[in-house]
């Protein structure tokens, strides 16, 4: 890619853990003229992380911290992030709870996208819990970081129906195709250059 292009763009770091669809699908956005973001940096607490394959196609470094002695692997990844002159941190299917002290770093600065129309499933196992409660609708959220849990300002949010054939698997599946297409919607409602 032609590096001139990132220039005039929020220097980005996605946070991923598993799978990383959200980060190729941020990957994709952020390579087009549109996108307000370049993402620079790609962070993981797993090294096996399967997104971590999409950082070395697009050619976008990475970070690996594990995590075990979290004051000491966010005060390494604060330093990265600084190194980087990283503006905006975008939590995409990232597992771990970042510290108060470390999201004050970035107070305002970083986004997460969430499994479920919060204020409502909080936290781990939305789907299971949305059809346990035999709720008709769930969806995702993008919203801001702050130092509760799931509880920032919410920047957009899609709603999905929940069919009576839906199984946990099935939901996950119809929701993530939904997150895709609304983290690149939030961010231009944020950022829109
Ligand atoms: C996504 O559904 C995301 O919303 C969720 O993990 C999945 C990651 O998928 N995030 C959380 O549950 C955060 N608490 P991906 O790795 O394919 O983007």
């Amino acid at each position: 890619m032609d590096q001139s292009i990132g220039l005039n763009k929020i220097k980005t770091a996605v946070f991923i853990s598993g799978t990383g669809s959200n980060l190729k699908s941020l990957i994709k956005f952020s390579n087009s003229k549109y996108s307000p973001i370049f993402i620079e940096l790609i962070v993981s607490n797993n090294q096996k992380a399967k997104g971590l394959k999409y950082g070395l196609i697009n050619n976008i470094k990475k970070k690996i911290i594990n995590f075990k002695n979290k004051k000491k692997s966010e005060n390494k990844l604060l330093l990265e992030l600084k190194k980087n002159k990283i503006q905006l941190i975008c939590l995409a299917g990232f597992m771990k709870i970042l510290s108060k002290n470390f999201i004050k770093n970035f107070e305002g600065k970083i986004l997460n996208i969430h499994p479920s129309l919060l204020p409502k499933y909080k936290g781990l196992n939305t789907h299971k819990r949305a059809l346990e409660n035999k709720e008709k609708y769930s969806g995702c959220t993008v919203h801001f970081v702050t130092t509760k849990l799931d509880s920032g300002k919410i920047i957009l949010q899609k709603k999905v129906k929940i069919l009576k054939k839906d199984n946990v698997n099935s939901l996950a599946k119809k929701i993530l195709a939904e997150e895709h297409k609304l983290y690149p919607k939030a961010i231009l409602k944020v950022f829109s250059l």
